[in-house]
């Protein structure tokens, strides 16, 4: 009998899997993987086929998660579950959250490679839709597993008139018994992802723990003028909602900074969908609707942003002679603690690897920031080219995201034979 042999990481591997899924992009605009999208579906098969080639059961639960399971030497064991996602934004890149669905599934074949038998039941997880779908919400999946998935953004529909519901169900979800999706099994939630910032660049640090995800809100901002010719309307007689819309952009730009020169950890605002309608050179734009996603550490900050955001906003409408129509937050998180145990476990692996660690927040929102509220959750964090994401030009180098990759490898060893406390299925870190 051959003696067993330690796990460890084929970078190549993993990269050839990170490269193959980039080409499963809409031809035209690489790299897009919207999910519920037929693309989407198309990487989610090659993933699947990928999970099981790796030894593991597959299936989607009601969220429309995809999920493989990796057999247990005590199946009673909580579960060590570690993922991302596999859908981009429109142009994005081919790491942010595939990045951490490669690596999980490379962890799990090193596993298999090497005859390493787990204690704990590991699963690897591609979560349904983190970035904003086109149903205006992002973190499905995740939202799903922690009970989150509310009744009314099941409703929410999308351009086409579908609703979320249905296209959960479309792809294989279960919304009839999204409770279902619920988990109370997870014993730790570990994710690799790339930082999508440039401070582990900046510093040459190895790697970043993270301690804490920002909350992410989106407020969606409407304002209602009038058409009207625009060369016969005299400018004291306008009701232009594009003035009221770009006076909120120059708001929320202003007052984000404001508030981030607070020191009260990172906050930032952008105004990423203008829309103006309708949206012709020579007609006063009669409607215009906004969505403002802000982020912040700190719940205090987010708040007074949020009142200041709408007392502004009522003023900035009545300047401009139009009506606020509109004002809806689509979505809210509070900002999530990843678990301290887990931080000093992928602190110590990495440092064992040889790897240097920078604790860090998070200032994009993750998976994690859900999961965290119904199991203990842990992050490391890769360093990207510039720190660019959500483009293109996203870029990892493949040594780094090996580094994540061995990190996430042997902190999962560590768990897997500690004593106790990898059974703790607590309830901690954010809420909602
Ligand atoms: C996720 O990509 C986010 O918007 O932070
Ligand atoms: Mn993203
Ligand atoms: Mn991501």
């Amino acid at each position: 009998m051959s003696a067993p042999r330690n796990p460890r990481i084929d970078s190549e591997r993993l990269w050839g899997d990170i490269m193959a899924l980039g080409e499963l992009t809409e031809p035209d605009i690489p790299y897009t993987r919207r999910s519920f999208s037929p693309m989407f579906l198309k990487g989610r098969e090659w993933l699947s086929q990928r999970f099981a080639d790796a030894g593991m059961a597959v299936r989607l639960d009601a969220g429309g998660n995809l999920i493989g399971r990796l057999p247990a030497a005590d199946p009673a064991l909580g579960t060590i579950m570690i993922g991302s996602h596999s859908d981009s934004v429109p142009s994005g890149g081919r790491f942010d959250g595939i990045a951490g669905v490669a690596a999980a599934i490379e962890v799990v074949r090193a596993f298999r490679d090497a005859g390493h038998l787990m204690n704990h039941p590991v699963e690897v997880v591609d979560f349904l839709a983190e970035e904003p779908s086109e149903f205006g919400l992002s973190c499905v999946g995740s939202r799903a597993m922690a009970g989150r998935l509310l009744d009314d953004m099941l409703a929410y529909k999308n351009a086409a008139g579908e609703a979320l519901g249905s296209a959960i169900d479309r792809v294989g979800g279960d919304v009839a018994n999204i409770a279902q999706a619920r988990r109370g099994d997870i014993a730790s939630f570990l994710e690799l992802h790339i930082e999508q910032g440039r401070v582990l660049e900046d510093t040459h640090v190895d790697l970043g723990i993270v301690s804490a995800i920002a909350s992410v809100t989106r407020v969606e901002i409407q304002f209602e003028g009038r058409a009207d010719h625009a060369g016969t309307t005299p400018m004291h007689l306008r009701r232009d909602a594009g003035v009221a819309a770009a006076t909120t952009i120059s708001f929320v730009a202003a007052e984000a900074e404001r508030r981030a020169a607070m020191g009260r950890g990172h906050f930032v605002a952008t105004t990423g969908v203008v829309t103006v309608s309708p949206n012709a050179a020579n007609v006063i734009p009669a409607n215009a609707r906004l969505i403002i996603d802000i982020r912040a550490e700190d719940d205090d900050v987010l708040e007074g942003f949020l009142e200041s955001l709408d007392a502004q906003t009522l003023a900035i409408a009545q300047a401009a002679s139009v009506g606020r129509s509109g004002w809806k937050i689509v979505s809210r998180t509070r900002p999530a603690h990843c678990d301290p145990q887990l931080r000093e476990l992928l602190g110590q692996s990495a440092q064992s690897l040889g790897y240097s660690v920078l604790d860090m927040a998070s200032g994009a929102g993750h998976d994690a920031a859900f999961i965290s509220m119904i199991a203990p959750s842990g992050m490391v964090f890769v360093p990207c080219r510039e720190g660019r994401s959500h483009t293109p030009e996203e870029w990892v180098a493949p040594e780094a995201l090996a580094a994540g990759a061995a990190t996430l490898l042997e902190t999962i060893i560590r768990l897997d034979t500690r004593p106790a406390p990898a059974n703790r299925t607590s309830t901690q870190g954010a809420r909602q």
